[in-house]
């Protein structure tokens, strides 16, 4: 890769990282960092750009892309770990009136002595003379830059290369932890600075329904509050649950406090959250001690950390240090040793998911790793294990990248027993024993038997009654497992068969004559079925929530899907037409053919609609009185569920959040209401009951 014009002409690859075995990944890894770091020397360095900025950020995109889907094939020179990327296009720029500074690192104990005494030294104190620092945990998220002026949000901005960053205030109006409003006498201009993240828990969550959606899958909670910073649809940043914690401040037009303490304190008051872990300390001594306390709840905190950060407290002290460099000489980041741990790989499993995709799984010996006791690690997929050459019986070294999954790093070849063989990755499915198969290219090998096998099948049943498909109360993952097994449901139709077994459920464990009535009631009640949902439900590839609205309001009817789907179809002209509709790709709609194609499928579907009464999608109306306010529905709701309250605020056109902010313009509080309802009270957001709620929209749309 260092022939010049395949450097400059470099495109990015168009295979999906998720198709990719990590070779492929490699290779093309390296090729995308030497061609961004050409590109970067002819753009600052000799202001003479080889390419568009939406080329070159398709290529940095590639880059984040395959970085996330192979994090342990992250270069050294990776683009992604250089400051001084450049802000990318797209958003527009913003110059940082104040720097947007990075900070040193240290590691050891003396590290953190020696910047103590460095500090001294500069300030010309004495080695023993008192000095005050603050220790706070070092959030693993990305900088913002939030400009308030008159104590309203005006504009937020990435650090992209510390000068100039990129323009998300449209994406972060849309996040709830960032205050709209300050409270209190805010400075006429204050920039606060500090780092947004994601909760562990939402993490994992966006990533199950990333999954089931057919998705981007994120590495970390670090890459999920990025690429949900970075859309081009502010909506989609206010869908994901991102939050905030203020460190610093960047332009004031009047100093808040003497000391960055009480600077945070201030920030605090005007309802910035503020990382309650911080701590002022005044000796080496007591740095180090937080750093352990910090360090010891680091497992528990549900977000990732990955140092604590010491800063000189005083701010008039601070302007002194300055900095060096890109870094400031008043502040250290004593960052953690990485998670890893040495165990026993006791075995391979290979699990089959509802696409059929072959997933393989070491299980192992459990460890401890920072304080989380791991059993299981990704393997990703059969090329990973070839490539590290992991074998059952070794001993391997793992690892919780970003946090959160646990990986296999490595082998420990001294300790490999001798009669240990290589492990040979089935090629057929290990649940139905039909050919498991991977085309060409492909780095995941998949169960061709589609829904006649079990493992598909059970895990297609299971999203069926998912959540956010059918969601029948009492009808779970662990009932649908016993009634395949019983052989009562084959297929989603049978759902609705279910009250013909009612004798026979009454003789099973744990169930009396009501929670069978309950039961069969929640299944009645879902023979009426929203069309979205129910397309949803049929589990295709690649076909989420957001896809399966889109499909309703294009077909608007179950028959006219089926039609223009199946044979004797013209396919060609149904896939030009789906494709010109924004956000539908040649790929889905090749997935969702492919799936209509099956017998097996259709007739199942078939089955399934003879069940049921589809209802047409709601057109999101315009004028109602709610339309583009945001809602947050708390207690429990006697009309209605939750998911159903908040579905019918949204066909109105309003915004329903999980959180009551300042942004919040009602509030419906059902029975029991707690902390919201304070909150909003304290907050001055308008509190509804359910009535009022109901009236509120009655006259608004169907029902
Ligand atoms: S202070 C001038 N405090 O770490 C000081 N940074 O490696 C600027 N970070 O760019 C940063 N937690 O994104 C500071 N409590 C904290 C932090 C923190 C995370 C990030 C921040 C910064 C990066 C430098």
């Amino acid at each position: 890769m260092t022939d010049r014009q395949t450097v400059m002409e470099l495109r990015p690859g168009t295979t999906p990282p998720s198709e990719m075995d990590s070779d492929a990944a490699a290779g093309e890894l390296a090729a995308l960092a030497a061609a961004i770091a050409w590109h970067d020397e002819r753009y600052h360095g000799e202001d003479d750009p080889a390419i568009s900025d939406s080329d070159y950020d398709a290529l940095v995109a590639r880059n984040r892309d395959l970085e996330a889907a192979f994090p342990d094939l992250v270069r050294d020179d990776s683009p992604s770990r250089r400051v001084g990327a450049p802000a990318a296009a797209g958003f527009g720029k913003v110059r940082h009136t104040r720097p947007m500074l990075s900070l040193n690192n240290g590691f050891s104990d003396e590290d953190i002595a020696d910047f103590v005494t460095r500090v001294k030294r500069f300030l010309s104190l004495a080695d023993d003379a008192p000095l005050g620092f603050t220790a706070e945990p070092k959030i693993d998220g990305l900088s913002l830059s939030l400009r308030y002026e008159e104590g309203r949000f005006v504009q937020a901005a990435t650090r992209g290369d510390g000068t100039e960053g990129e323009d998300v205030t449209a994406n972060v109006r849309m996040v709830d932890a960032v205050p709209a409003r300050l409270a209190g006498t805010p400075p006429s201009i204050l920039e606060v600075r500090g780092e947004l993240y994601m909760d562990r828990a939402d993490f994992l969550a966006l990533n199950m329904a990333q999954q089931d959606s057919g998705g981007k899958i994120f590495a970390n909670p670090r890459n999920a509050a990025a690429g949900s910073l970075r859309q081009k649809d502010p909506a989609v940043t206010a869908s994901r649950r991102l939050q905030f914690f203020a460190y610093s401040l960047g332009e004031v037009s009047a100093p808040l406090a003497d000391t960055h303490m009480l600077s945070l304190e201030a920030l605090s008051d005007m309802g910035f959250s503020i990382n309650p872990l911080s701590r002022r300390c005044d000796e080496v001594a007591d740095l180090l001690a937080v750093y352990g306390e910090i360090g010891a709840a680091r497992a528990d905190l549900g977000y990732d950390i990955d140092g604590v950060v010491y800063k000189v407290d005083r701010h008039d002290y601070q302007a002194r240090l300055g900095q060096v460099a890109r870094a400031p000489r008043w502040a250290l980041a004593h960052k953690f040793p990485a998670e890893q741990a040495e165990t026993l790989l006791n075995a391979i499993d290979i699990q089959v998911g509802r696409t059929g995709a072959l997933t393989p799984v070491a299980r192992l010996a459990p460890v401890t790793v920072g304080g989380v006791v791991v059993s299981n690690a990704t393997l990703h997929n059969e090329d990973e294990i070839r490539r590290k050459d992991i074998r059952v019986g070794d001993r391997v070294v793992i690892q919780r990248a970003g946090d959160v999954i646990p990986q296999v790093v490595r082998v420990i070849p001294e300790a490999r027993p001798a009669e240990s063989t290589e492990f040979v990755f089935p090629e057929t499915c290990p649940e139905c024993g039909a050919p498991a198969n991977r085309p060409e290219g492909e780095a995941v090998r998949r169960c061709t038997n589609s829904l006649e096998c079990p493992a598909q099948r059970l895990e297609w049943l299971k999203h069926f009654v998912s959540r956010d498909a059918f969601d029948i109360e009492g009808l779970g993952a662990r009932q649908i497992d016993q009634f395949v097994e019983l052989g009562w449901v084959r297929r989603p139709a049978d759902i609705f068969r279910l009250a013909a077994r009612r004798t026979e459920m009454a003789e099973l464990d744990g169930y009396g004559d009501v929670s069978i009535g309950n039961l069969l009631a929640a299944i009645e009640a879902r023979r009426e079925i929203g069309f979205e949902r129910f397309i949803f439900a049929l589990g295709i590839r690649q076909i989420g929530q957001a896809t399966a609205r889109i499909l309703a309001l294009h077909f608007t009817r179950p028959e006219e899907m089926l039609a223009a789907l199946s044979p004797p179809a013209d396919l060609e002209t149904t896939t030009a037409e789906l494709v010109a509709i924004d956000q539908i790709g040649e790929a889905m709609v090749a997935d969702l053919i492919g799936f209509f194609a099956g017998d097996s499928n259709r007739a199942a579907v078939e089955d399934l609609l003879a069940q049921l009464s589809v209802v047409p999608p709601e057109r999101p109306a315009e004028d109602s009185a709610v339309s583009g306010k945001t809602i947050v529905f708390t207690g429990t709701l006697a009309g209605m569920s939750r998911a159903e309250a908040k579905a019918r605020a949204e066909s109105l056109g309003a915004k329903v959040s999980g959180s009551v902010s300042a942004k919040t313009n009602y509030l419906v509080a059902g029975a029991d209401a707690g902390s919201k309802a304070r909150k909003a009270t304290e907050l001055g957001v308008t509190v509804l009951n359910e009535d009022e709620w109901l009236a509120m929209i009655s006259g608004d749309g169907p029902g």
